[in-house]
């Protein structure tokens, strides 16, 4: 079985840093976020401007992007996102208060649309299991930890699969497909341009491969040890989405908050991929 811990929450502070490190997905069965009344008519994918999967704000200069609203539909709908960003900063630094420190808090998403039917290239689609890599954030050797919770009005349940192999063990079984780079000049090419904010370390490059490689092939998607869990309406959950294999089958309404956290600020940063792919390739990745 994956592992699932259930966290207490009714619990004020809990140490739980090093269960998240070892791969964990800590799950608060019931830690709901609040949706007010005036916000109720915003839990719906008519909300969306266009194709966009998500919502998102960031919480640094309060930009609302992928929204077709107005005025004080707007309004409501960035302060509600405002909301969910202090929500998953508290609910994180009570769960791991030695991350506080360390953590960058970057952006929010609200997610009101149907994950099961979906129509995505493979590259996209995040109903195949993954680790997440982004394609224009490089995070140059930073952790991805995610804080998610399921609002969905009628009480559905969020349904995941979840890989059982540890990072290690998954990147050694591609690392012969794992190709150097980026090439020189490229890295710096791509950030001048804005193609990526920041420059994509080598790290980053390996990272984006291995989502890829792991969506692409069928047999590891098909064969690969996993469980199904499902994430009731009302839980939150707190994963390192950049380590843990993860997939989302199906689901509507629910909101996710990323943070970034540099190695150093882990309990144990010799547990960090970069520091992982590091040795397992013997060369330096950022
Ligand atoms: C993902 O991170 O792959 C998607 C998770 C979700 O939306 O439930
Ligand atoms: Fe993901």
């Amino acid at each position: 079985m994956s592992r699932i811990v259930e966290a207490d929450p009714a619990s004020d502070v809990q140490d739980l840093a090093a269960a998240l490190e070892d791969g964990a997905l800590i799950l608060f069965p019931d830690t709901p976020f609040e949706i007010r009344p005036e916000e109720q008519g915003l839990i719906d994918p008519a909300i969306f401007s266009g194709e966009s999967k998500n919502v998102s704000y960031n919480p640094d200069t309060g930009k609302l992007g992928g929204v077709a609203l107005e005025g004080e539909a707007l309004e409501t709908c960035r302060a509600m996102l405002a909301r969910y960003a202090d929500f998953a900063r508290d609910l994180l630094t009570r769960t791991a208060p030695g991350y506080a420190p360390a953590l960058q808090r970057k952006r929010t998403s609200f997610r009101p649309g149907e994950v099961a039917v979906r129509v995505l290239s493979p590259r996209k689609d995040d109903r195949l299991l993954h680790l997440d890599a982004f394609p224009a954030n490089p995070v140059q050797g930073r952790r991805i930890l995610r804080v998610f919770t399921n609002v969905h009005p009628q009480g559905r349940a969020r349904h995941w699969r979840i890989g059982r192999q540890a990072f290690g063990e998954f990147a050694r079984d591609f690392q012969p497909r794992l190709k150097a780079g980026p090439a020189p000049g490229l890295a710096s090419i791509m950030s001048a341009l804005k193609i990526t904010k920041g420059r994509r370390t080598p790290y980053d490059h390996a990272m984006l491969q291995l989502h890829d490689l792991g969506k692409m092939d069928a047999a590891f998607q098909a064969a690969t040890p996993s469980d199904e869990i499902m994430l009731p309406a009302g839980a939150s959950w707190i994963v390192y989405t950049d380590s843990v294999l993860h997939a989302a089958l199906a689901g509507q309404h629910a909101f996710e908050q990323t943070f970034l956290l540099p190695p150093e600020g882990m309990n144990d940063p010799a547990k960090a991929p970069v520091r992982i792919l590091e040795s397992m390739l013997n060369r330096k990745l950022v």
